[in-house]
């Protein structure tokens, strides 16, 4: 298929599966997977915000991943507070957001968040997502407290509470998804986007994050365009 003939989904999001068997594999710490597939992720979204996304959301951490070793929890803290800056590619304009319960993280980390936040707040051509402390449930939850207590406060009217208008509550007001990929073969969405991955096209490759590389992005593209979708409609 030629890159003319390509639809380019909107938005695309990862669940970045698969570093720690890269690196167990290897024989290699875990957190040595992290750190691969953090290099991974910074010239793979550089790739794919110039193919035209707009919107990207991964799932760097999630609310569940507290379960883990405090070494490799600590580790993903650690390199969030040392590396997220360098997910800033100032040609590509892109403005960079975090998803998830602010509550429960460290100081360093939630001041790196917050400034990566105001750095990027004005670029407007393409929007970063970085769920971390994320969870799914967590997002819908927390959308229905604030409604609830918008709502004690006279601030919302109900009757004008649609989909969109919900969708504004959740952590980011972020578009829905089109395409959602989850790396190493897992077949499961485990708690991440929701509400916006209601009609997003699932792709699930058997390669760990760290080898996912432009080509295999290309070749999801290529599913991508194969697939008919119809959002419970019926093609004429
Ligand atoms: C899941 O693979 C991956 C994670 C829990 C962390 C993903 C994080 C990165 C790629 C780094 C990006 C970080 C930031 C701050 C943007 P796994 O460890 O569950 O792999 P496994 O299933 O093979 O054990």
């Amino acid at each position: 298929m030629s890159e003319l003939e390509y639809k380019i989904p909107s938005h695309v999001a990862i669940i970045l599966d698969g570093n720690g068997r890269w690196a167990t594999s290897r024989g290699l710490k875990r957190s040595m997977g992290h750190k691969a597939g953090f290099e991974n992720l910074k010239s793979l979204s550089d790739y794919i915000f110039k193919k035209g996304v707009k919107t990207l959301s991964v799932f760097a951490f999630s609310t569940e991943n507290f379960k883990r070793d405090k070494e490799e929890v600590d580790y993903l803290m650690d390199l969030l507070v040392k590396k997220i800056k360098q997910l800033i590619n100032k040609k590509n304009n892109v403005k960079i957001v975090f998803s998830g319960r602010r509550t429960g993280l460290r100081d360093d980390v939630l001041s790196a968040i917050n400034e990566i936040e105001e750095l990027t707040k004005d670029n407007t051509e393409h929007i970063f997502n970085v769920c971390f402390n994320y969870g799914g449930r967590a997002d819908i939850v927390d959308a229905a407290r604030k409604i609830a207590a918008d709502y004690k406060n006279n601030l919302i009217d109900l009757d004008t509470l649609d989909e969109d208008k919900f969708n504004s509550y959740l952590y980011n007001n972020i578009p829905n998804i089109d395409l959602l990929i989850r790396t190493s073969g897992e077949c499961r969405i485990s708690n991440f986007i929701l509400f916006q991955s209601a009609y997003a096209e699932m792709y699930f490759p058997k390669i760990l994050f760290p080898d996912f590389k432009e080509k295999d992005f290309d070749e999801a593209i290529e599913v991508y365009n194969k697939r008919d979708r119809r959002f419970g409609g019926i093609k004429k």
